[in-house]
């Protein structure tokens, strides 16, 4: 029989903790797949008492059977690949014949890097928030074909990196941001082309077809959210990639035949990082809360989330634009203490009210209903027979609002920490 591709994909702004779920799941996968961003994401695992962030790397190098395959539709940094690469090796681990990379995965150039702040300077208020990493840039020149391609490494790369490097000073100078230095950056960024030249730079979207033919099963490790995808998140507000399970399709090359379940992955309350409207944002002491206790600060830019109640308008959306076959309910444990549980269940702007997804979440406040907390810890449990009555409740009037299966809930960020029900 053939294989298929699964897509774990976080379902809202991101930070839902997928990394710790792929690394749960990936002894079930014979592959495992980045299809979409760069390292703008930061995937944190944690198992036997030691911590990993990984960006670029798909969370299956843990797992020492599987291939792990960064595809076409990911865009990629050679200096931070080399560093978070190198850290993989230090712990012990050896990647070489283990990570394959897409030759047409694009190039994160220094220069994209001082784009974004250029961008994000230039637009001022309305700034996006990124991450710095340069993906809107990177991604702009893959769409206007100017970019440069990993398979770029290996035939008459200088000349070809001067050209476009020589093209991103120039628009720098239209926008007279002028104030930046990137020499030793660049230094680092030509070792990390070095450095990557001797992993298997592949065709991969041949390779993985290949592999489903001859019966091997892949998951789709999604990066950031759905609400962050270029086309159906909160625009602009939003990164420059397809993080929706059609991203799965184009950044892998798979056909949609090919795709089996998808887990959407979403925290029991609703965080998000940069700019860009949230309406179940809290400003209280209760957000301060959910923040401390959740440890809400991002793996990347080091930057509080933003935090808020769990959103059913946002979740039943991103549902129905993936095709969520499972859902994943992430940091459970973070509201053991709440006495009362909000849930936002539509959206209102006056006399209106939503219960679906808006053009524009801007100017929409949430409408809430309460449900009661459990007040007690679950971080012990691994098992639903072991729920606490009022949990087991809150998981029944979320399947029933959302019209999909909870399958996997997490207990605590150790991989240990999670119940599965069946
Ligand atoms: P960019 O992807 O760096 O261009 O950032 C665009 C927007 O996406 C910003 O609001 C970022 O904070 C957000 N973003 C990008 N990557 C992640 C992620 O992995 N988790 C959460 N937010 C992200």
């Amino acid at each position: 029989m053939k294989g298929k591709v699964d897509a774990l994909l976080g379902i809202v702004f991101g930070d839902e903790g997928k990394g710790k779920v792929v690394d749960f799941f990936t002894p079930r996968y014979d592959v495992v797949a980045r299809f979409a961003g760069g390292p703008n994401a930061g995937h944190t695992i944690i198992f036997g008492g030691q911590k990993f962030v990984l960006r670029s790397i798909p969370s299956g190098i843990f797992n020492e059977n599987a291939i792990n395959i960064i595809g076409n539709g990911c865009v990629i940094a050679p200096d931070l690949f080399m560093q978070e690469a190198q850290e993989l090796e230090a712990a012990g681990y050896t990647l070489t014949q283990r990570l394959h990379i897409s030759r047409r995965a694009h190039l994160i150039l220094p220069t994209h890097r001082v784009l974004d702040r250029a961008y994000e300077a230039a637009k001022g208020k309305d700034r996006v928030g990124t991450t710095g990493k340069g993906i809107g840039p990177t991604y702009s020149d893959k769409a206007a074909r100017v970019g440069l391609r990993v398979g770029d490494i290996l035939d008459n790369f200088e000349e070809k990196y001067a050209r476009l490097k020589a093209r991103h000073e120039q628009i720098l100078r239209d926008l007279h941001f002028t104030d930046y230095d990137i020499r030793e950056e660049e230094a680092r960024w030509m070792e990390g082309v070095a450095y990557m030249r001797r992993f298997p730079l592949k065709d991969t979207e041949i390779e993985i077809n290949e592999m489903l033919d001859a019966g091997r099963s892949v998951l789709a490790e999604g990066a950031q959210g759905s609400l962050l995808d270029i086309d159906h998140g909160t625009y602009p507000f939003v990164s420059s990639s397809s993080t929706t399970i059609g991203g799965v399709c184009t950044g892998l090359g798979v056909a949609p035949s090919r795709i089996g379940r998808v887990f959407g992955i979403f925290k029991a309350y609703s965080t998000r990082v940069g700019a860009g409207p949230f309406p179940v944002e809290l400003f209280d002491a209760t957000g301060d809360r959910i923040r401390d206790i959740g440890h809400e600060y991002g793996a990347v830019t080091g930057r509080n989330r933003r935090c808020g109640w769990i959103d059913l308008v946002a979740l039943r959306y991103a549902i129905t634009i993936n095709g969520v076959t499972d859902l994943v309910m992430m940091k459970s444990d973070v509201l053991d203490t709440f006495e009362t549980i909000r849930v936002c269940t539509a959206y209102k702007k006056g006399d209106d009210v939503l219960c679906h997804m808006p053009y524009d979440t801007a100017g929409w406040e949430a409408v809430y209903e309460d449900v009661p907390g459990w007040k007690t810890s679950l971080s012990a449990v691994r098992s639903e027979k072991d729920f606490p009555k009022a949990f087991a409740d809150y998981i029944a009037y979320l399947e029933k609002a959302l019209d999909a299966p909870i399958r996997i809930v997490s207990v605590g960020p150790d991989r240990e920490e999670t119940v599965m029900r069946e």
